[in-house]
């Protein structure tokens, strides 16, 4: 009965949709356009479910195939992904996360409760050592997220101190802890959500809380710290406003959380069981961040005209019901084609709002949320997100270049809109052009006409994900159901212009149904 009902549904909703045919002029010649930060492909980390432990740290006893404790699998997956920034250690947990007891040996640490997420007993194995070590390892930039919410002033700078002070008596303990070098540290968060599980604080009470706690961290050693407010979750510009009005001279970033929670009545939904009208749902659910960044740019544009502050989207994703049989509150779910597309919707959207938006962290790198990987004791799958994370890796760093499209409308069942169509393209530092584009109908092909202002194109290559169901996932111990191939259908072609002898230069391609591709176009 269900089935039928979405079907019928589905094609309600899929109404909007056009013949089919979608054309995007890209204005390759537009100048002074801005360079995507890589930031915007940002990771976070979070003590939660099985996150770090296992799924990062297994610890160096372990039975399975580990560096120093960090599991082989997941490091090298992370590597191969060029993560630019790292969030830890949380979310929630930050705010009742004491960082002293994550130094020293670690047979000497306490145990904690991790009151957030599942009353799980932490070992506190993995601390700031760990984290650090990570990054570099990694080669990536940490952010660490402080404890505000119930910690102090004088614990957070002696943190600060502890990662980056080369001498001092914060130095020393780190020194007799085994590590000479301070960290580079250029990210901290100074409290998560404190308007919620950060404290439940008012906006203007916690705008003179975040300057208390801002002005103790302190910048040591030629480290210089870009301090990030707590912003406000989805569409709450009252608290952006208020904190930028009383702050907004003192922070150096503002935070924003915004998930994709398809559902009605907090039922999130499976991420693996659903039909065309969620599909819609949560893809409608998802593009609307594009009017979420916009609002909150306006408000900042307002009282920071030039720009100085960045808007940090700081945490975002998929959250669907937890699988069954798994803690509820360790937020593991599996990850599916639907992930995909939504990933790559936001990261087009993410490229158009680089005038504020210079960092963004999706919730969470391991086995919560919208992973990229997940493990299953010595197992690991990468999931689709990791593919198009993978897949959109060449617009790190590369300047945005417009594009502007022909397409129609998505309307789904919960009294949304979206473009039926998402792209996005930029240049690299050799002149290589790439573009992204998401068909994100379930019931249709698109045949895609790719016109340039100027470039005269010699070649494209490009990289597609799909599968054959739309709820496909990589499963442990199967081959993977979702997974890139080369796609070779793009093809360079000259069309005559209308009422002129001139020719034009066009890249056309039919992109199948739920599918990302991602072109490189010389
Ligand atoms: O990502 C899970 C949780 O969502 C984070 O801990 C918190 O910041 C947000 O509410």
């Amino acid at each position: 009965m269900k089935k039928t009902l979405t079907i019928f549904l589905s094609a309600l909703v899929a109404t909007a949709t056009a013949q089919g045919q979608v054309s995007i002029q890209v204005h390759d010649d537009a100048e002074n356009q801005p360079v995507i930060p890589a930031a915007i492909y940002g990771q976070f980390s979070e003590h939660l479910g099985r996150c770090i432990y296992e799924g990062i740290w297994v610890g160096p006893d372990s039975k399975i195939p580990n560096k120093d404790g960090y599991r082989t699998d997941v490091l090298k997956a992370l590597k191969d992904l060029k993560i630019p920034v790292l969030r830890w250690p949380g979310g929630c947990f930050a705010d009742e996360y004491h960082w002293m007891d994550g130094i020293g040996p670690r047979e000497n640490r306490p145990k904690l409760v991790n009151n957030n997420w599942g009353s799980t007993i932490e070992d506190n194995s993995f601390g700031t050592h760990e984290f650090l070590n990570l990054c570099e390892m990694l080669g990536t930039q940490p952010y660490i997220s402080g404890n505000v919410g119930s910690g102090t002033p004088e614990e957070l700078a002696k943190w600060v101190e502890y990662m980056t002070a080369e001498e001092g008596t914060m130095a020393e303990l780190r020194k007799k802890n085994g590590r000479e070098k301070p960290w580079t540290v250029k990210y901290l968060g100074v409290g998560n959500e404190s308007w919620g599980c950060g404290g439940d604080m008012t906006a203007q009470y916690y705008s003179d809380v975040y300057k208390r706690y801002a002005l103790y961290a302190r910048n040591y050693a030629g480290n210089r710290l870009f301090k990030i407010a707590c912003g406000a979750s989805e569409d709450d510009y009252e608290w952006t406003k208020t904190v930028m009005k009383n702050a907004g001279n003192r922070l150096d970033g503002l935070s924003l959380h915004y998930y994709t929670v398809p559902g009605w009545d907090c039922n999130k939904g499976s991420a693996t069981q659903f039909g065309p009208e969620e599909y819609y749902n949560t893809l409608t659910r998802t593009a609307a961040v594009d009017e979420i960044l916009a609002k909150h740019t306006a408000i900042m544009d307002a009282y920071d005209p030039d720009r100085r502050v960045a808007l940090v989207l700081d945490e975002w994703g998929t959250w669907f019901e937890v699988e069954p049989g798994f803690n509820p509150g360790h937020l593991y779910q599996q990850n599916t084609m639907r992930d995909a597309m939504v990933a790559a919707i936001n990261l087009n959207i993410f490229h158009k709002h680089t005038g504020r938006l210079k960092m963004a962290n999706i919730a969470q790198v391991v086995n919560v949320l919208q992973a990229m990987v997940l493990t299953d004791k010595e197992k690991m799958v990468l999931t689709p997100t990791y593919h198009v994370f993978r897949m959109y890796a060449p617009h790190m760093d590369a300047t945005y270049v417009p594009a502007s499209c022909r397409c129609g409308k998505i309307h789904s069942s919960d009294g949304r809109e979206m473009d039926d169509f998402s792209w996005s393209a930029s240049r690299d530092a050799k002149g290589v052009l790439h573009v992204s584009l998401a068909n994100p109908r379930l019931e249709k092909d698109v045949t895609v006409e790719l016109s340039f202002d100027k470039m005269k194109v010699k070649s494209v290559s490009g990289e597609l994900l799909r599968a054959d169901r739309i709820d496909a996932y990589n499963d442990f111990g199967k081959a993977p159901e979702v997974t890139p191939v080369q796609f070779k259908d793009a093809k360079i072609v000259s069309k005559e212009l209308p009422g002129s002898s001139k020719k034009k230069n066009c890249v056309t391609l039919t992109l199948p149904a739920a599918s990302v591709v991602t072109l490189e176009i010389k």
